[in-house]
């Protein structure tokens, strides 16, 4: 018998970076895109095997990492059986593939002891590993994937669900560049002691910029939304977190008719978001292909049902 576990990949909408620094951000999840957990009960010791995944470096060790967590604080018996990891997000492209693999794995290792775990729970244990990748993660990238909600999120804080009035359609491209998270957020981290001014007021800007951001969700104003995107990555570029690869990309989509675009996640490589008219979004699809996009993927946010 095998059962399968998953979660989905996320992508950050508006406040990556400031969030680090106590401000607000918003993150979707992007349900077509997903890790997934498959369980085979057997008599020998939990082996998990990683299929054409991860690649992440010392990605074998948060995998036990995470199972073993969970084992422990569910007060679990010793886990027999094999979890065989199938992802199709991509790693180190700012769209959750670590933090997605530690939640299917942490469900697919209940089950494999005949329970569930809370998505409360889970969410702290995928919040550790992700301590592992890089250090002092905001915890924005669990929660988003673990509750699998579009939310607010304030480190310290309850997340917000937040009820999105019209479905975005977001188009999601990757340069083929891959960046770490934690090279960037380090990169913040120095320019905040060389220039203290400067990155401070731009990571305020991106904090207000998100409270918009809210409000236009909520009232389904996709222009303004598009708007706000632009100023981001402007703040974000500002910063030193894009790349030229990226701003062609940005770029590329706003010719096509996108209502607005930015980097989405740590940035200097990985992903922009583009948000895209129906009536736009071949145009703007071809354009990013041509403009050096390796995959493009389209995304609807709002009104989605949870997967198994
Ligand atoms: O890991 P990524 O690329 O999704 O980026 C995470 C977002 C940051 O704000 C840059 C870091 C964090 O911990 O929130």
């Amino acid at each position: 018998m095998t059962a399968s576990f998953s979660a989905p990949g996320k992508a950050i909408l508006f406040g990556e970076h400031a969030v680090v620094y106590g401000q607000p951000a918003i993150a979707v999840p992007l349900p077509q895109l997903r890790a997934r957990a498959l369980i085979r009960p057997l008599d020998s010791p939990l082996k998990i095997i990683a299929e054409g995944a991860p690649g992440r470096r010392g990605i074998q060790d948060p995998l036990q990492k995470m199972a073993e967590i969970t084992q422990q604080q569910l007060g679990l018996p010793r886990l027999n059986g094999e979890i065989t990891i199938q992802s199709q997000i991509p790693i180190a492209s700012g769209l959750g593939s670590g933090a997605a693999v530690s939640a299917a794995i942490g469900r697919a290792a209940a089950a494999l002891a005949g329970t569930t775990i809370r998505d409360e729970v889970l969410n702290s244990l995928v919040y550790e590993i992700e301590k592992l990748h890089h250090g002092k993660p905001s915890g924005i990238d669990n929660s988003v994937i673990v509750f699998e909600r579009p939310l607010y999120f304030r480190t310290g804080y309850q997340p917000e669900f937040l009820r999105i009035n019209a479905p975005l359609r977001l188009l999601v491209a990757d340069s083929g560049v891959a960046a770490l998270t934690r090279d960037a957020v380090a990169h913040v981290q120095r320019l905040l002691q060389r220039q203290p001014d400067f990155a401070r007021e731009a990571l305020q800007r991106i904090g207000n910029l998100v409270e918009s951001a809210r409000r236009c969700l909520e009232a389904g104003e996709q222009a303004r939304l598009g708007q706000l995107m632009c100023e981001n990555h402007a703040l974000l570029r500002a910063l030193g977190l894009s790349s030229p690869a990226l701003d062609v990309l940005v770029a590329a989509a706003l010719a096509g008719g996108a209502l607005g675009a930015k980097l989405s996640g740590a940035g200097m490589g990985g992903n922009i978001i583009a948000l895209t008219p129906a009536a736009a979004a071949v145009d703007v699809e071809q354009r990013l292909m041509r403009a050096g996009a390796v995959t493009v993927i389209s995304a609807s946010i709002g009104g989605e049902q949870r997967q198994a």
